[in-house]
């Protein structure tokens, strides 16, 4: 288990560069396995979740190979298997490998993805999707066998806008016979590049980034390279941190368009920041209006800075609202800021959150990826030392934070107890 421990309260000032998007890579690296030859992935960032896909795709018979942010597959030799529960279970990206390999085979065999438990995450709208493109889908245990003798392109609605859904589905209509239509399809920005890899390895997908995502099926793919997106919610964790306890704390390579529910928010907060390019800069600001947030999917706020931006409602002056619409776990976290002294009052997904408060250090454990992020945040502004438990859950999003943050001031460190 790893440790983090933060001396809270120094200034940060300097530059933090964004690395790729976690939630692009996770469904880059199976869509590598579509086309039989080798494809480079730029951008790619040093997160465990990666790690934990490699594994899987070594298991699948890929080759892959790791220099620096490049990242190279070659899945000329690919076979399929199936996929271990102990390896579906290590992250939720897992699922990816249904859509793959039902794509590619017209078989898959995967065990119930893992990821943080944020709330129930059913899988049924993805499954739901492979049934309408002809496969049969049955559960052993917690084992999902998902066949077809063909698969069929077919109008598909989604009952939500589900990013996960969305992808597998594309992944699966790809080599379907016929056009596929996806409805109500999820709008995020990573939704883009992955349709924008498979278009380059030859698939015929319009639409994405729209509500509606049309996929004719093509017979074969081949090799292409793509660059990861930047990670809009690190940049959106990184931009708070400034809010909080920057002193022209500059957060680079980002797309503001990719966080302009956040960029509005802060507007909102009165919370001065200047942006130029792809940079932004940001410093702490003293009189921080309390504003109401509401979680939404792309492009509203997303669920994955709900966490990290209660952190800076703490600091505003007066009572703020705060509302989760998408997960039903996800104010796990608050119980471990309420230790430090945070004044917020929860009920199921809503909480009122009064500031300002001053935080102080406490032992503190990780609940989840975004929600230990969060604590990271609270321990910059604390007085005193925090220590974070259970931190591994951090590092499977987050590249090299412990770098990132004391580069820029902060008192940070990492131990394996
Ligand atoms: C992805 C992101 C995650 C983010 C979430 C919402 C990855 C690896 N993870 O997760 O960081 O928090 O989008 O932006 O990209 N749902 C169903 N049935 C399904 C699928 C989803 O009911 O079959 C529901 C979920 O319970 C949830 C909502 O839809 O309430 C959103 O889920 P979804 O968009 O699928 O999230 P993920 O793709 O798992």
């Amino acid at each position: 288990m790893k440790r983090i421990i933060i001396e809270g309260q120094h200034p940060l000032s300097g530059t933090i560069e964004i690395g790729g998007a976690k939630n692009s890579v996770v469904a880059l690296m199976p869509a590598c396995l579509l086309a039989d030859g080798v494809v480079k992935l730029t951008n790619v960032p040093n997160i465990s979740d990666k790690d934990a896909l490699t594994q899987i795709m070594y298991l699948l018979g890929a080759k892959v190979t790791n220099k620096g942010n490049e990242l190279e597959v070659d899945s000329s030799n690919v076979k399929n298997c199936e996929i271990p529960d102990e390896l579906s279970r290590k992250l939720r990206a897992s699922y990816y490998f249904m859509g793959i390999l039902l794509g590619k085979y017209k078989h898959a065999e995967v065990y119930l993805p893992g990821g943080c438990n944020i709330g129930t995450r059913p899988i049924n709208l993805h499954l739901k999707g492979f049934e309408s493109l002809g496969a049969t889908v049955v559960r052993e245990g917690d084992k999902y066998i998902l066949d077809a003798k063909e698969l069929k392109g077919a109008p598909i609605n989604l009952e939500f806008a589900s990013v996960g859904a969305t992808i597998n589905i594309m992944f699966a209509a790809i080599y379907a016979e016929g056009t596929t239509t996806i409805s109500n399809a999820a709008r995020e920005t990573e939704i883009v590049n992955i349709a924008d890899f498979l278009n380059r390895m030859g698939a015929k997908i319009t639409g994405a980034g729209t509500k509606t995502i049309i996929i004719e099926g093509v017979k074969k793919l081949h090799p292409a390279d793509i660059e990861v997106i930047p990670d809009r919610i690190e940049a959106g964790t990184y931009i708070i941190i400034g809010s909080l306890i920057g002193d022209n704390l500059t957060v680079k390579g980002i797309v503001p368009e990719h966080i302009k529910a956040l960029l509005d928010k802060l507007t909102e907060m009165n919370i001065k920041y200047e942006l130029k390019g792809n940079e932004i800069t940001v410093s702490k600001s003293e009189h921080i209006t309390p504003v109401n947030v509401k979680t939404l999917v792309y492009p509203g706020f997303p669920t994955d800075l709900g966490q990290p931006i209660q952190v800076l409602l703490t600091q505003a002056d007066g009572i703020s609202y705060f509302d989760e619409t998408i997960w039903e776990k996800r104010l796990q976290h608050v119980p471990q800021l309420l230790k430090m002294g945070a004044n917020i009052k929860c009920m199921d997904s809503h909480a009122e959150i009064m500031g300002p408060t001053k935080l102080k250090g406490a032992k503190l454990t990780a609940t989840d990826l975004r929600g230990g992020a969060a604590l990271v945040l609270a321990s910059l502004i604390a007085e005193g030392t925090t220590i974070i438990d259970d931190a591994d859950h951090i590092l499977r999003g987050y590249e090299r934070i412990i770098q990132k943050l004391s580069k820029v001031g902060a008192k940070i460190r990492i131990e394996e107890i």
